[in-house]
């Protein structure tokens, strides 16, 4: 069983982070989403997100791509998550590509998928706020 994993906030759905779900769990049998939570996107990204890490949570989870979600509360734990969870494949959109080559050496595959184009969170959240 080739287990996948991949990060991300995940905030307001959309179709963007669908396509990269599908395309992830294309390179595996069982994909992990690594979801950053509240204090993570505030402290680490100064992002502060729209649903809160539970929502997120339930939202993520209930796409048919998805095994499981779990935290994501740092920027190291990559590495010991590699280890725990049996990767064998890493993804991410190619917003990322390059930097987490270093995982490589991990023993896991590293993977950049190309974004769906024309949607973004933030950029559903500055048209809604033009709108209303
Ligand atoms: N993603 C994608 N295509 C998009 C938007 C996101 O493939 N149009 C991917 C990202 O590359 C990442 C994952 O979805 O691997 C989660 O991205 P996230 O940052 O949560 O979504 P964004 O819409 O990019 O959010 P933001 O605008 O806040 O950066």
């Amino acid at each position: 069983m080739r287990r996948v994993i991949t990060y991300g906030t995940f905030d307001l759905l959309h179709y963007g982070h669908i396509n990269l779900l599908r395309k992830a769990k294309q390179y595996g049998d069982y994909l992990i989403v690594a979801l950053s939570t509240d204090e993570f996107n505030w402290e680490a990204k100064h992002k502060r997100s729209y649903f809160s890490y539970e929502q997120r949570k339930m939202l993520v989870e209930s796409v048919r791509y998805v095994d499981l979600v779990i935290p994501e509360e740092n920027w190291e734990q990559k590495v010991s998550d590699l280890h725990e969870y049996h990767i064998d494949v890493f993804v991410m959109g190619d917003d990322w590509k390059g930097k987490f080559d270093y995982l490589k050496e991990q023993g896991a595959d590293v993977v950049y998928l190309p974004r769906t184009p024309q949607v973004s969170t933030t950029q559903i959240k500055q048209n809604l706020s033009n709108i209303f």
